[in-house]
């Protein structure tokens, strides 16, 4: 994508392409299904391109189209220069992208560094014998020293991160599932095979990584005892912050930076676990020469219950916290960095329901509204497929619905502690991942368009409604708005580059603010409320403003500041 000219634009220092992109992103397995074996794959996304290109966006994150035996979809890899066997060949990868750069789409591909699959050869030859050379590809505590001290595995049913081994009389690290060895990055030699590796993807074309549990590939390989009162005290009950970012995770990112990145004209995102707005800096800084952007979890943890992360919450979220949090962070990177916005991704609900109203009336304003939000931020957007239709959560009745290794082991976990399933199963129709990953709703006719029979998950039953087919003919719909803002965002470097001012903070209903760049002022304001809210905010009453963008097309949104249900209204102040 080349950097726009336009004016404005020249008083930026610093443009890069990324910071002026939008990202889509692409759950590889529920986009299209070309085979009729009811998983997506390459080929069904290259079918698609002109469906992506005609959005308006620029870079396509797909998440990961490794070789894998699917314990996690994807996100335990077997070989990280194959492709899976269910999404196609290497043929196909090469098809997709070429399909994509000749449409001027950039493709970002996933990284999986902190684990690869227990099926990867690596890890077949590792625990064959405690000195194979490839030993020491991964974490091992030899038995003999008694039980390792507690890591908690994210996807276990006992909660452990540690799994014994008989075969060598050892216990593995593993900090998701025991199928997710943790990789050693202290191994200069795995280093070495893992940059190799992304030079390899990098040689074929791909445009950049977004880099799962990043913080994670460094840790105290002291493994010391960790207590209860550690965890409350020191790390304030947050794991991530003991587990990960150890000693040397940004040597490690520097000579990716130096072994990679630096290599070719690409981007890096973070999947920024742990990283706090104290720690951003070290991730993104330019003179640090490690990585250009990273996504936090202070956003999408909102709601949540302390200590209780996924099993029962969220429970709603105060407009007030959300928008300190959302300016905080625009704060962090205001003089220096970068920062991205996302309401939706594969680990997320559908943004509607947990961010937004997804009853009948107000799915679809609020499902734009959000949509403004995204794209008229200082930061640049992941943008989550499916939500440009205004998907909502599927919300299963039974866990056998569910897919997802972390719902399904929770709920066994919760079971084996004679836990309230019930409670468990009703927030889980909130927070479930598995409500993000429902095939994409193509069309109305029989699995939504998007394979010949049943797919790996359950279609949304609203698909006869939602989807893109039905949503292409009417103009107001959450497709035509997203193009309309896409286009917004596209036209006026100040929603890019502008300063961010947030405006009447306390108020409990209304997120208002502004962008300025140069002299140019865009005033954005959203209503999260289900209430028809007047603005009263007298100074910028009587300015003289042009209406750029509102998300009820019957003009009831625009007068005076009064904004419908979920509505949004975006002037351009004169
Ligand atoms: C990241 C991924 C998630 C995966 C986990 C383990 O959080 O986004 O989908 O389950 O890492 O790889």
């Amino acid at each position: 994508m080349p950097v726009a000219a336009t004016s404005l634009y020249d008083s930026i220092p610093n443009r890069k392409w990324w910071k002026e992109a939008i990202v889509y992103q692409v759950y590889p397995r529920s986009f299209k299904d070309s085979d009729g074996d009811g998983v997506g794959d390459l080929k069904g996304v290259t079918s698609k391109l002109d469906y992506i290109k005609s959005l308006g966006v620029d870079v396509v994150w797909l998440n990961p189209i490794f070789t894998s035996p699917n314990a996690d979809n994807g996100y335990d890899i077997s070989d990280y220069r194959g492709i899976m066997t269910e999404f196609g060949s290497m043929e196909d990868f090469g098809a997709m992208l070429k399909g994509m750069h000749a449409r001027g789409l950039k493709l970002v591909l996933d990284l999986v560094a902190n684990h690869s699959s227990e099926q990867h050869e690596w890890f077949k030859q590792s625990r064959s014998s405690r000195t194979n050379k490839y030993r020491d590809y991964y974490h091992w505590w030899p038995a003999e020293k008694g039980k390792p001290p507690f890591r908690p595995g994210s996807f276990e049913v006992d909660g452990s991160g540690w799994r014994f081994d008989s075969l060598t009389n050892a216990y593995y690290l593993h900090y998701f599932s025991y199928k997710q060895p943790d990789l050693n990055w202290e191994n200069p030699k795995l280093r070495k095979e893992m940059f190799d590796m992304m030079n390899f993807w990098f040689d074929k074309g791909v445009d950049g990584f977004r880099m799962d549990v990043i913080p994670f590939i460094s840790k105290d390989t002291s493994f010391p005892v960790i207590t209860q009162h550690d965890i409350d005290t020191k790390y304030h009950g947050d794991w991530s912050q003991y587990l990960a970012s150890g000693p040397h995770l940004h040597d490690y990112l520097r000579e990716m930076d130096s072994q990679v990145l630096s290599r070719h004209n690409v981007m890096s995102v973070a999947e920024g676990a742990g990283v706090t707005s104290a720690t951003a800096h070290n991730f993104v800084d330019e003179d640090r020469k490690e990585l250009n952007m990273l996504y936090h979890f202070e956003g999408v943890s909102l709601g949540y219950l302390p200590g209780k992360f996924k099993q029962m919450g969220p429970k709603g979220y105060s407009l007030v916290e959300f928008k300190s949090i959302y300016s905080k962070w625009d704060g962090v990177f205001a003089e220096k960095g970068w920062g991205t916005i996302y309401l939706g991704n594969h680990d997320q609900p559908r943004m509607v329901t947990r961010w937004g109203n997804d009853a009948p009336q107000f799915r679809e304003p609020s499902s734009k509204m959000l949509t403004t939000f995204l794209m008229t931020m200082r930061a640049t957007p992941y943008y989550y497929f499916g939500d440009e239709l205004g998907m909502d959560n599927i919300k299963f009745n039974k866990i056998e619905d569910y897919r997802d290794i972390e719902s399904i082991n929770m709920y066994q976990q919760i079971k084996n502690n004679n836990g309230d399933l019930k409670e468990f199963l009703e927030a889980q129709k909130i927070g479930a991942r598995d409500n993000g990953r429902t095939p994409f709703q193509w069309d109305s006719s029989a699995n939504a368009g998007f394979s010949n029979t049943a797919p790996w998950l359950s279609v949304n039953p609203n698909y006869k409604t939602v989807n893109v087919a039905a949503e292409e003919k009417e103009p107001n719909s959450p497709l035509n708005y997203f193009k309309k803002v896409v286009k917004l965002r596209k036209d006026n470097p100040v929603l890019v580059y502008g300063k961010y001012e947030l405006l009447d903070k306390d108020n409990p209903k209304i997120y208002a603010y502004t962008r300025t760049l140069g002299d140019e002022k865009i005033l954005v304001l959203l209503n999260f409320s289900k209430d028809t809210v007047s603005w009263n905010y007298p100074t910028l009453k009587s300015v003289s403003k042009t209406l750029l963008l509102s998300n009820y097309t019957d003009g009831s949104n625009s007068a005076d500041f009064v904004l419908q249900p979920y509505g949004a209204l975006v002037y351009k102040l004169d």
